[in-house]
């Protein structure tokens, strides 16, 4: 059986107020398609905290760069609705470009310091096309609480700093990066790598499990020292051209993505890299915050 599909903003509205005049608790949980086990987990996450949940599936031109995939990237939504069938009360928001921007939309939410470094600097108004669009998705849902994954941790911290600065009034869940078994975090962009890019890949975890490791087991603290390693490992000296290029590493407070010297507590290791034309990012918490990666390196592998 299909999920409920609901395509307009007035639609939706309805839906939920319906739900919530029930006293039920209502899950959004914001994706672009090309559903995977990752979106899944979230999915599933507000099926077990919420009575019924909305699925959004837009891919958003406006956080998507000149000479970024918007074109290319993945849609199967076929699969996507095969995917979400198997949930019980959910509902799939399905709206087309003219419905979340109409002629005439004129608006842009920004978000400052913390949208600023790493993906910001990279994707210039990538991340005000983010905030745009999920203000939008928890102003016409009006749901409860969204869900969103460790996965794109600069996003979470965008967006948590959107609805704290705006009262919006919802509750923003962070999820666990969900893996393959060979530890690289699950994307819906995965689908560009080659065979030989998708092996090398998976350096990009093996640092950072490294790199939590230095910290558990030998104390390392410096960043300098836990960034080096990690590029030690994913661009080894004697790597060529068309191997692995990392954008960014970093070593920040994952409150305010300030950049540590040191790591006293708690910590985000943050990472982009390409591999050809394709972008991965990937981070770690280090230390006991958010519930974020629970697993232990070992037990993720
Ligand atoms: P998308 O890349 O489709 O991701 C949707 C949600 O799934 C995000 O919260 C993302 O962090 C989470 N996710 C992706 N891969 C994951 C993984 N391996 N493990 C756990 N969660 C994972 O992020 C976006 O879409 C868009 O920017 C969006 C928020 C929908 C706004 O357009």
């Amino acid at each position: 059986m299909k999920p409920h599909i609901i395509s307009t903003i007035s639609e939706l509205r309805s839906f939920v107020s319906r739900q919530r005049q029930s006293g039920i608790r209502v899950g959004l949980v914001p994706t672009m398609g090309a559903l995977h086990a990752g979106h899944l987990s979230l999915v599933q996450m507000s099926g077990e905290q919420c009575g019924t949940t909305i699925v959004s599936i837009f891919v958003n031109p406006v956080q998507f760069g000149h000479g970024e995939d918007f074109a290319r990237y993945p849609r199967t939504l076929e699969n996507d609705l095969r995917l979400l069938a198997s949930f019980p009360s959910l509902a799939v928001f399905l709206p087309d470009v003219g419905e979340m921007y109409p002629d005439g939309f004129d608006l842009s939410v920004r978000v400052g310091s913390v949208a600023i470094p790493f993906e910001g600097e990279v994707r210039p108004n990538h991340f005000d096309g983010v905030a745009t669009v999920v203000l939008k998705l928890f102003l016409a849902s009006q749901a409860d609480v969204a869900f969103f994954g460790q996965k794109d941790y600069q996003q979470l911290c965008v967006i948590r700093k959107m609805v704290a600065d705006l009262n919006v009034p919802i509750e923003i869940v962070m999820g666990p990066t969900i893996r393959e078994r060979d530890g690289l975090a699950m994307s819906s962009r995965n689908v560009y790598l080659s065979e030989e890019q998708r092996r090398k890949a998976v350096m990009i975890p093996q640092s950072l499990f490294e790199a939590e490791q230095m910290i558990s087991t030998k104390n390392i603290r410096s960043a300098t020292q836990i960034k080096q390693r990690i590029q030690e490992i994913i661009r080894p000296a004697n790597s060529t051209a068309d191997d692995i290029s990392i954008d960014y590493i970093a070593v920040a407070d994952p409150i305010s993505l300030h950049e540590l010297a040191d790591i006293e507590s708690l910590a985000v290791i943050l990472l982009a890299a390409r591999l050809g034309q394709t972008r991965l990012i990937d981070n770690i918490l280090i230390g006991d915050i958010l519930a974020g990666d629970a697993a232990t390196p070992a037990e993720r592998m």
